[in-house]
């Protein structure tokens, strides 16, 4: 079976530690993970992380390769069989569910054709706030796959909703993904 091609869009939350895992494990599972990450996500975890774990170059902002003229959001977009955003954060949602694209991350989403899967993770109040649910429920019916977030302790401190879900759950759901594709 030829090999699947995953995007992992990582953005600025402090559950950016735990998409490592799910990196390592997809990567351990075949799959030929290509990292992005938002300028505010490399304050949280180091590109070198995922290099490590994906074996491959992360994507950290637009470039164009010196040989042709096909920019990476693009050829990245072209080959993916499936996006993962985890953490997903309010802001990524809310710019992913307008159709703003001011990064990489969220300029590779808009070119994407492939299923697109986005795990929330922030702060209860964040994730009850309205504004977050509309947009949550906006991509939901534009065909997006939502991997609910869990309820437990935050590290902000509070208990409530808003837990990146486990990183076990997040792979089952990619390669839920591409087991229907394949
Ligand atoms: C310590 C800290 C933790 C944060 N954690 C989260 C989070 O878990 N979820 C979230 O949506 N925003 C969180 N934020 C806010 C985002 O970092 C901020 O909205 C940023 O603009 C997100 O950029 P990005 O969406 O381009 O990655 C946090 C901010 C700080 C300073």
């Amino acid at each position: 079976m030829a090999q699947h091609n995953v995007i992992v869009g990582v953005c600025g939350g402090i559950a950016a530690y735990k998409v490592a895992q799910v990196v390592s494990t997809l990567t351990q599972r075949g799959v030929c993970v290509d990292v992005v990450m938002t300028q505010f996500a490399q304050q949280f975890v180091g590109p070198l992380t995922f290099q490590s774990l994906s074996g491959r170059r992360v994507i950290t902002g637009y470039e164009i390769a010196a040989h042709d003229y096909n920019p990476t959001h693009i050829s990245l977009a072209q080959k993916a069989d499936a996006f993962l955003i985890a953490p997903a954060t309010a802001n990524v949602i809310g710019k992913i569910a307008h159709g703003i694209a001011d990064d990489i991350l969220t300029t590779t989403f808009l070119s994407a054709t492939c299923p697109v899967l986005v795990a929330p993770a922030m702060n209860d109040a964040m994730y009850k706030n309205p504004v977050v649910q509309e947009n949550i429920s906006l991509i939901k019916r534009r065909g997006v796959a939502i991997i609910e977030p869990e309820t437990g302790r935050l590290a902000c401190g509070s208990v409530g909703e808003g837990r990146l879900a486990h990183p076990d759950r997040i792979v089952e759901s990619v390669l839920g993904v591409l087991k229907a594709r394949a």
